[in-house]
């Protein structure tokens, strides 16, 4: 490890930067320098009691030469825009998911990252955790057989403190965005390619933004899969990974610790279930810290985990459930 820990600042100071705080805190490599907030008085309680210091708008954070990565983590409508800022003022980045608002966005991100030689990776979190790790390598190594089918529930009703983001259009709110992204990005991410065929049923709120959705997809490869997800609605938090020769449940989608692998090699009953489970932190974000991290010590622009163009990709797919839906938003 190099002397110096990779410095971290933070633009955006609401639910979730605690958490990732917390992660870059007991991550060995790194430190905490400073993070940054529009609203009046929100930085320096951020910044209270972590040694770190607090500005009042983002670009003297951005103008500071001891930041070597900056976490975005406002609300979606800014993400384009803010991380534009950082790759302007040539600081690396770790986004959080959405990547942005839409595909045309995420691809201006992407070309900017890439002509300025920056790093750029979504904080798509529950990738890098151990179980869906291994839920990937078992699935690659034909534990499954051909993997044919997926059934994911995500959903429930969500902390009163997530609702003026989620069900306002003004700040890109809605299930899709925000919830339906992990079950998404977990099948792109298992199967290896993005759905061809979509189809979308949805209800929207008052507002017009999507609160509970179901999405049926077909990828290339011939898999399909049906996903239900919702920020209203208390459901069964499941991935369900069907293939020719075995099952596998995945439950507490989407940062469980354990799957079970159901064998029944073809036949009408299981003949064998095997437990995985996996020592997992209490904070998820800590393995999407060492991730950037990890790509930032090696000279990596992007991670082998989630490359940029799965990213603008991902946005293309929500594009068209958001296009089926009706949901557009104000500022698009
Ligand atoms: N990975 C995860 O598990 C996870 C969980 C929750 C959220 N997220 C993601 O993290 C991002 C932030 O979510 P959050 O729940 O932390 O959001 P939030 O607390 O509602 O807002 C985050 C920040 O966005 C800005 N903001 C919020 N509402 C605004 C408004 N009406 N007008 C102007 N600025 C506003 C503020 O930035 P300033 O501080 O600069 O004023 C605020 O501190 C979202 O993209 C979400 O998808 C990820």
């Amino acid at each position: 490890m190099s002397a110096t820990p990779i410095r971290w600042g933070i633009l955006g100071t609401g639910n979730i930067a605690d958490k990732l705080a917390r992660a870059v805190e007991t991550d060995s490599d790194s430190t905490l320098i400073a993070c940054a907030s529009r609203t009046e008085g929100k930085a320096e309680a951020f910044a209270e009691g972590r040694g770190i210091e607090a500005h009042s708008d983002y670009e003297s954070l951005l103008r500071r030469d001891d930041i070597d990565v900056v976490y975005i983590a406002n609300t979606h409508n800014f993400h384009a825009e803010c991380t534009g800022l950082a790759l302007e003022h040539g600081k690396p980045v770790l986004l959080e998911k959405p990547f942005t608002v839409n595909a045309a966005e995420a691809k201006v991100l992407v070309d900017l990252a890439r002509e300025r030689n920056l790093f750029l990776m979504e904080a798509i979190w529950t990738r890098y955790l151990p179980a869906v790790q291994a839920l990937k390598q078992s699935i690659q190594s034909g534990s499954i057989g051909h993997f044919k089918h997926a059934t994911i529930s995500f959903g429930g009703f969500a902390p009163p403190q997530y609702l003026p983001r989620l069900v306002d259009p003004a700040l890109a709110g809605g299930v899709t965005l925000d919830m339906g992204i992990y079950p998404i990005s977990l099948l792109c991410y298992l199967i290896g390619e993005r759905p061809s065929e979509i189809q979308a049923q949805y209800q929207l709120n008052e507002a017009g933004v999507d609160e509970l959705a179901a999405y049926h997809f077909r990828f290339p490869c011939g898999t399909t899969a049906s996903v239900s997800t919702s920020f209203c609605l208390k459901m069964k938090q499941e991935a369900m990974l069907y293939g020719s020769e075995a099952f596998i449940e995945y439950p507490n989608f989407q940062s469980g610790p354990s799957f079970r692998l159901n064998r029944h090699k073809g036949g009408p009953e299981v003949l064998e279930t095997e437990e995985y489970q996996f020592e997992q932190d209490d904070n998820g974000f800590v393995y999407q810290v060492a991730e950037v991290v990890r790509c930032l010590r090696a000279g990596k622009l992007e991670s082998d985990q989630i490359s940029w163009q799965e990213s603008v990709e991902i946005m293309a797919v929500m594009d068209e459930i958001r296009a089926q839906a009706g949901v557009k938003y104000p500022f698009e």
